[in-house]
């Protein structure tokens, strides 16, 4: 299959970027859209010009690495990531635009990677647990309902990769924050620092600048993980509930 490429290219984070034409010849209709760039990047290689830099890591849809917008979607058509993207998804001979994640608590680094270390610092601010060390206790010494099981392994999907964010107009981090809170909260293990989680993490999410939900639904439209929205109403009840447990404390 044969595509016209329009990609974003860009040196560094203050430097002007700018659309580059980059045609995509012979390509076999079962390659991933990273295999298409890596099968470019060599021929760019061969003809010593700088290949598109792209960031990717398990190429099965879980680390959340690969993240960009392939013609106006955070992670391309369908529902998984970028990498679970397959060029027979497109037509023959369409002009596809490649750009990375826009937000601007994602600052490009190059091309189309973007340093997306706010959410781990979201994550360092309460997106944890504190247990023992020593040999795993026996499963059935903490009873856990089936549907909350359920309820906390589907928050639990999320990956981390920031399409939530770039999909929304306010560059809003709420399915992810929620994802999370709501994956802990759901669980035993997750009671001792529950309140304490969901202000850190929120305090987190603003100081980075994320901006709030408006109810768009384009980050659950967009998550690769299914998360479903939901969590978000989860996460302002979470916090609310912080915040006047706090202020009845002081
Ligand atoms: S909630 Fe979905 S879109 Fe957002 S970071 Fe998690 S997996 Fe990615
Ligand atoms: S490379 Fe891991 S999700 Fe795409």
């Amino acid at each position: 299959m044969n595509f016209h490429l329009r990609i974003w290219k860009q040196e560094d984070r203050k430097a002007a970027g700018r659309f580059e034409e980059i045609e995509a010849r012979d390509i076999p209709e079962d390659a991933s859209f990273l295999e298409m760039l890596d099968i470019v990047n060599s021929r760019l290689i061969e003809q010593q010009k700088e290949p598109v830099a792209f960031e990717s890591d398990c190429r099965e849809g879980i680390c959340g690495t690969c993240s960009m917008v392939i013609n106006g979607t955070p992670q391309g058509p369908g529902r998984g990531a970028a990498c679970q993207v397959y060029m027979r998804s497109f037509q023959e001979g369409e002009t596809i635009t490649v750009e990375p994640f826009r937000a601007t608590s994602f600052p490009i680094i190059k091309d189309l990677v973007t340093n997306r270390k706010a959410y781990d610092r979201i994550i360092q601010a309460g997106g944890f647990i504190t247990e023992h060390t020593g040999g795993a206790p026996d499963a059935s010494t903490t009873l856990i309902s089936k549907w909350d099981a359920d309820h906390a392994m589907d928050a639990a999907a999320c990956i981390g990769c920031g399409a939530c964010a770039a999909a929304c107009p306010n560059s809003s981090a709420m399915l992810f924050v929620g994802a999370k809170v709501t994956h802990l909260a759901a669980l035993p293990q997750g009671q001792p620092e529950r309140r304490e989680r969901a202000l850190k993490m929120v305090r987190a999410m603003d100081a980075e600048g994320f901006g709030n939900c408006s109810n768009y639904y384009a980050c659950e439209a967009v998550c690769p993980a299914n998360i479903s929205a939901s969590v978000i109403a989860t996460l302002n009840r979470e916090y609310v509930r912080a915040e006047l447990s706090e202020a009845v404390q002081s």
